[in-house]
């Protein structure tokens, strides 16, 4: 496994394994690596010859305030990891080999970013874009892997790929939990031994939406309000949003019906942590 961390040198190890004939799949991660991440590695198996995993923790996708500074990192432990995958090559940049001037060029896919993550973290999906535009120039991967962890990121890179032609296949894979339901996360650390717990109320809410559904409920505020109020019997969380869009481009719904998207942030102290569920109604 070759760990890589300049753009020039990542491009050129890419090209040169395009030009013998093989196909690339990347699998873009910020590092601290778990389940999660490693069944995004084997997906993009099924799919390529050649995995490139990248970790970067990128600092324009953090807004102020929020956690770039203290987000987990453990490298060594990650190449264990990745090796272990068979994964062929890592690229591991700086911040100053990815950003070497002050960024006056930026991806954005409006429309979609403005609801949910995007509205509680203004720029954050700018940045989410930006950054894995430059993954996909440097690493040239015919096909990306991205978790439906965190579903709206999912569908807004499948929008960006679409309105700018990347040459790029975007996968996704399912979401891995904790044997409890709690979706696995890097900010899963942050958690204290009680939040820990009481983090589990996400899936089970989600479960008990998606049982009122299978029931017939078809009234998205009628199952909103019961998420609601379920998530705040746990002391202590604080609830960002729970919202039922469409599950193809995030409008509004009237009715449960189709696609939809359960999703829902919600915040243990200064840990904020997100599920979702997609049904197909
Ligand atoms: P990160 O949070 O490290 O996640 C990397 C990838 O792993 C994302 O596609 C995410 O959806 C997926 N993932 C995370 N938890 C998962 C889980 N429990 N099950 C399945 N997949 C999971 O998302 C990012 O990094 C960044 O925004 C990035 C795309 C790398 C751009 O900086």
């Amino acid at each position: 496994m070759e760990v890589i961390q300049s753009p020039q040198e990542m491009q050129t190890w890419s090209l040169t394994r395009r030009q013998a004939g093989y196909k690339i799949g990347l699998v873009p991660t910020m590092g601290f690596l778990h389940e999660g991440h490693l069944s995004l590695v084997r997906k993009a198996k099924d799919y390529c010859d050649r995995i490139v995993v990248s970790i970067f923790v990128n600092p324009i996708q953090f807004g102020e305030g929020e956690d770039f500074d203290r987000y987990p990192r453990d490298l060594s432990r990650d190449l264990d990891l990745l090796q272990k995958e068979g994964v062929d090559a890592v690229f591991a940049p700086t911040v100053a080999g990815m950003y070497p001037e002050r960024t006056r060029t930026f991806v954005e896919t409006e429309g979609l970013d403005h609801k949910l993550c995007g509205r509680s973290r203004p720029g954050h999906f700018r940045g989410v874009t930006t950054v894995v535009s430059k993954l996909f120039n440097i690493c040239l991967p015919q096909v990306a892997v991205f978790g439906q962890k965190d579903a709206q990121q999912v569908m807004i890179i499948e929008k960006m790929v679409r309105d700018l032609n990347f040459p790029v296949q975007i996968i996704r894979g399912d979401i891995v939990r904790e044997p409890d339901g709690l979706a696995m996360s890097s900010r899963n650390v942050y958690l204290s031994p009680e939040d820990r717990k009481k983090a589990t109320i996400l899936y089970r809410s989600l479960l008990m939406a998606r049982d009122m559904i299978r029931e017939g409920e078809r009234n998205p505020q009628a199952v909103r309000n019961a998420m609601i109020e379920m998530i705040n019997q746990a002391n202590g969380a604080e609830i960002d949003y729970v919202e039922i869009y469409n599950g193809f481009d995030l409008s509004d719904i009237e009715e449960i019906k189709g696609q939809v998207l359960l999703a829902l942030a919600v915040r243990f102290g200064s840990t904020r942590l997100i599920d979702n569920l997609l049904l197909e109604v």
